[in-house]
């Protein structure tokens, strides 16, 4: 199977990801039609901040992560935040969010930021998993949302 993590350029077609945007779509939100799963993406996106990248296997894509600068409003690339992350069902379990966490991190140290954030609900215990491996510390709960930060400050790099 060959593999590869693609940059999305332009907007997101949000549309042609609906299957992995299902698959993140927290239990307690409810049943929601593709309708109300693409308004709340679409509003949840600012393309002058958003990087989307893709994990491609043999031509389709099976992954896809989402982060923005944080926040939104942010006049300096400081702090970046998680929107997504998510595997097609097959293909996790094997490593792979681990591999696209650790590519996540690395382009949020490439553009500068020196702090990642992220956010979970409790219950989702592969993903509070992936962000534990990946190094991230538990910074507070809300309720049942757990809040996880990364330095992305290499110790010793005299920053
Ligand atoms: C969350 C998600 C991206 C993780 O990707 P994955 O490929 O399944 O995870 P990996 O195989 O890379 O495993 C990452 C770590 O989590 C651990 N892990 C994975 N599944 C686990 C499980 N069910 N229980 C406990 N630990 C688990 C792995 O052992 C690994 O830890 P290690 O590096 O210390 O060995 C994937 O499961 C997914 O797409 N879930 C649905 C969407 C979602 O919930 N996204 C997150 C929204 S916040």
């Amino acid at each position: 199977m060959a593999l590869e993590i693609v940059e999305g350029a332009g907007r997101v077609d949000f549309a042609s990801l609906i299957d992995l945007m299902r698959l993140e779509w927290p239990e307690d939100w409810g049943a929601a039609s593709d309708e109300r799963m693409l308004e709340v993406f679409e509003e949840s996106s600012d393309p002058r901040f958003d990087v989307n990248k893709y994990l491609v296997a043999d031509g389709r894509r099976v992954g896809w992560y989402r982060y923005t600068r944080w926040p939104r409003g942010s006049t300096t690339a400081e702090t970046a935040h998680t929107l997504d992350i998510v595997l097609m069902c097959d293909h996790q379990g094997k490593g792979l969010g681990r591999m696209l966490m650790d590519d996540l991190i690395s382009d949020c140290r490439d553009r500068g930021y020196r702090k990642l954030l992220s956010r979970t609900i409790e219950g989702n215990l592969k993903s509070n998993a992936l962000h534990r491996s990946a190094g991230f510390r538990e910074s507070f709960r809300n309720g049942s949302d757990i809040v996880w930060e990364l330095s992305l400050v290499e110790i010793g790099a005299g920053a």
